[in-house]
């Protein structure tokens, strides 16, 4: 029984709700026909306009002309729209109590809906329209010119991915990036602040001076990288989180080698904002866009083809024979529909881009029996976190309408900690998703390793081949097809498909086809342009490949003039050469760095960034700071001696030392000649240069 004061409560809350609503849906309706579509008097309503304005939920502005009846505009406030949201949520929730209670009382037993426990089953129908946090098309018009004067905050890659899932209902029952508490209680128990089951925190994370420049309550604006608002978010929340705490709470370890702890510490900002989003616009995309489905398109669409039941298979990989069967297996044994539904936002560094891969789909689709198979692209930015992360991808996949999910063996997992072992274990992934896996609301269908028999010529699943003795197995795991991509070697036609290898080889072609970065790093004076120079000329010899030198001096000269030593200038410094021979990297040029680069995190960011496109070769060029200031060959260590050059590294500024580059060349007594070709030699034995 609800009590006469929270009664009283409720019914404003359904009125303001009303009333946001009907602002929404007809903001340019005169005062007599809201007052009319609400059923209430216009001093009444006179009275709910100004306290909802006074709450910053609406703005009234005058309108010019000569109808007196309507001489006032209304719109819905960035915090008007989110509170909106929020009102509908809880105003249904309400509802569905109600007729609960009212089932009851009529037939003595529950209706047979969804428990009201958990957020994610208050749709018990899996294609049943679900919460999004865009407002109208008028209302997104209104305040996106509005929120033209808010703050902004441009938004990171990862990001606006997160955004994305966000506003169309992909992350329900989400509201908005995490506030603390809902934050604290995700890290320690995988539950929001209410109790309900959610993996990941997603946060906005967001630079000290930012995160200063930002008062409790305000409205900011959400913009893409080409300052397009998609969002406003009212900022509830601020915090300096432990990064360290988060990373062993969610991601197992504070290692390093995790990508996502390597982001998180590295990449990510150090201050995250909390608070509901009201969605203006989609992000664009230009690529793939009739591959592109939200939540609620992918429920039309499984409305409308009558797919009661879909097994969904999350991949960052490109598709070959073995996981076309186990698919299609899956899809049978689930008597179920299958969507593949491959994630193009962000995966692990040094897959295989999102282009080539939807390219290998779309080959792979026509292989299965016509109308049981479809395929949507997400634009999840993945964290690698095995087990949890498989959770949230049930809860993603949930939201899409899904009614199972394949999980696989060291699903989402991240490879190798620094300590050269597997961050989770095999079937950890499988173990927590069945925990949870009522929760959740969408069954996991058990990946099957699925083999090749020679003898059948057919896949089966390796657990259940019972003369395992008697048959020849054939199998070509993730790295052996890397070797021979990259050497050019031949892929056998019961691995994968013709199309799909030729895209492959299309995109790797071999490794002496492909571009390369050579990363000369050490001391100011320790040989590494000399070196450099020398490389350059031997490979221009060679001549199959254009060369492009970035030393040190050069590129202070033309790309970073108005830098100077401090560690923020030479992480740009570093960044921009990064860049630039990412660039000539993915080109299919050979870019040789030679500048100091210091700091180990940037050099991590640069190979990353390189790997995508070719192999990144780290040479340590090891000459002692003794040596260096011994031969002092441009008089500058005498001057940082003397203090009269500030941060110089090695004597005023630090130098760390790299601890697996692909090559350490010694420089004292060896001939330069010598150390490059060393060098030359490495790149033999890479692959990299035809012997
Ligand atoms: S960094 O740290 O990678 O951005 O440095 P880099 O761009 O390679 O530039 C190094 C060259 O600048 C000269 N120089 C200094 N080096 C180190 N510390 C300080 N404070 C400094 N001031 C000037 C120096 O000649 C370096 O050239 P190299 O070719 O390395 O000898």
């Amino acid at each position: 029984m609800i009590a006469p004061d929270a009664k009283h409560g409720l019914a404003e809350e359904d009125q303001l709700f009303r009333l946001l609503r009907q602002l929404d849906l007809a903001p340019d309706a005169s005062q007599r026909d809201i007052a009319a579509a609400l059923g209430i008097s216009l001093g009444r309503l006179n009275a709910q306009l100004r306290s909802a304005a006074a709450a910053g939920l609406i703005t009234i502005s005058e309108r010019p002309g000569p109808d007196r009846r309507q001489r006032f505009a209304y719109a819905l406030t960035g915090r008007g729209g989110a509170e909106k949201n929020r009102l509908a949520d809880r105003f249904l929730a309400r509802k569905f109590a109600e007729y609960e209670a009212l089932h009851a009382e009529l037939t003595g037993t529950t209706s047979g809906l969804s428990p009201l426990k958990y957020r994610t089953r208050l749709m018990q129908n899996n294609l049943a329209p679900i919460p999004e946090l865009y407002v109208s098309y008028e209302s997104a018009q209104k305040l996106k010119s509005e929120a033209g004067d808010l703050v902004s905050h441009d938004l990171t890659l990862r990001q606006i991915c997160d955004l994305e899932l966000l506003m169309n209902g992909g992350f329900n029952p989400l509201k908005g990036f995490l506030g603390q508490d809902d934050y604290d209680r995700v890290v320690e128990e995988m539950r929001l602040a209410d109790g309900t089951l959610w993996p990941m925190p997603i946060t906005l994370d967001v630079s000290e001076d930012f995160a200063a420049s930002i008062e409790l309550g305000q409205d900011i604006a959400l913009r893409d990288q080409e300052g397009v608002i998609l969002a406003t978010m009212t900022v509830t929340d601020r915090w300096t989180p432990d990064k360290s705490r988060e990373a062993e709470k969610v991601f197992g370890a504070d290692d390093m080698a995790h990508p996502a702890v390597n982001y998180l510490h590295n990449v990510a900002g150090k201050v995250y904002l909390g608070g509901p989003v009201t969605g203006i616009q989609q992000p664009v995309h230009y690529d793939f866009r009739g591959r592109r489905d939200t939540p609620n398109e992918l429920r039309a669409l499984f409305r409308k083809l009558g797919w009661r039941r879909v097994v969904a298979f999350q991949t960052r990989n490109p598709l070959h024979r073995a996981h076309q069967e186990l698919t299609f297996r899956a899809a049978k044994e689930a008597q179920a529909n299958l969507l593949i539904h491959p994630v193009v936002g962000m995966t692990k560094p040094g897959d295989v881009d999102h282009f080539t891969r939807v390219r290998c789909y779309e080959a792979v689709l026509d292989k299965y029996p016509g109308s049981t198979t479809t395929m949507s692209l997400l634009n999840l930015a993945m964290r690698m976190a095995g087990p949890r992360e498989a959770v949230w991808h049930g809860l993603i996949r949930k939201n899409h309408g899904c009614t199972h999910f394949i999980v696989g063996r060291d699903h989402a997992g991240p490879g190798k900690n620094s300590a050269g072992e597997d961050f989770y274990g095999p079937y950890e992934a499988q173990d927590l998703f069945r925990e949870h896996q009522d929760e959740i609301g969408i069954e996991m269908v058990d990946f099957k390793h699925m083999v090749y028999v020679q003898e059948r010529a057919q896949y089966e699943a390796i657990d259940e081949i019972e003369d395992k003795d008697n048959v020849t197995i054939l199998n070509i795991s993730g790295t052996e097809l890397r070797r021979r991509l990259r050497e050019g070697l031949e892929i056998p036609d019961w691995f994968s498909f013709a199309e799909v290898v030729e895209e492959l080889r299309h995109r790797y072609p071999p490794r002496s086809q492909q571009g390369f970065t050579v990363f000369f790093t050490g001391f100011s004076g320790s040989g590494k342009s000399t070196i450099a120079n020398a490389l350059m000329v031997k490979l221009m010899e060679m001549g199959d490949r254009p060369v492009t030198l970035l030393d040190g001096d050069i590129v202070r000269k033309n790309l970073s003039s108005e830098l100077g030593f401090s560690k923020e200038h030479r992480d740009l410094n570093i960044r921009r050469i990064g860049y630039v021979a990412s660039e000539i990297t993915k080109n299919g040029g050979i870019a040789i760095c030679a500048p100091i680069a210091p700091y180990a995190t940037t050099r991590r960011a640069v190979r990353e960034e390189i790997e995508q496109y070719g192999a990144f070769i780290e040479v340590h060029v090891a000459t002692s700071i003794e040596e260096c200031e011994r031969r002092d060959r441009k008089g500058l260590y005498r001057l940082a001696r003397e203090g009269k050059i500030k941060e110089f590294t090695g004597i005023s500024d630090p130098y760390d030392v790299p601890e697996n580059p692909e090559l350490r060349v010694e420089t004292e007594n060896v001939e330069v000649d010598n150390c490059a070709h060393q060098v030359i030699l490495k790149l033999e034995s890479m692959g990299l240069i035809a012997g």
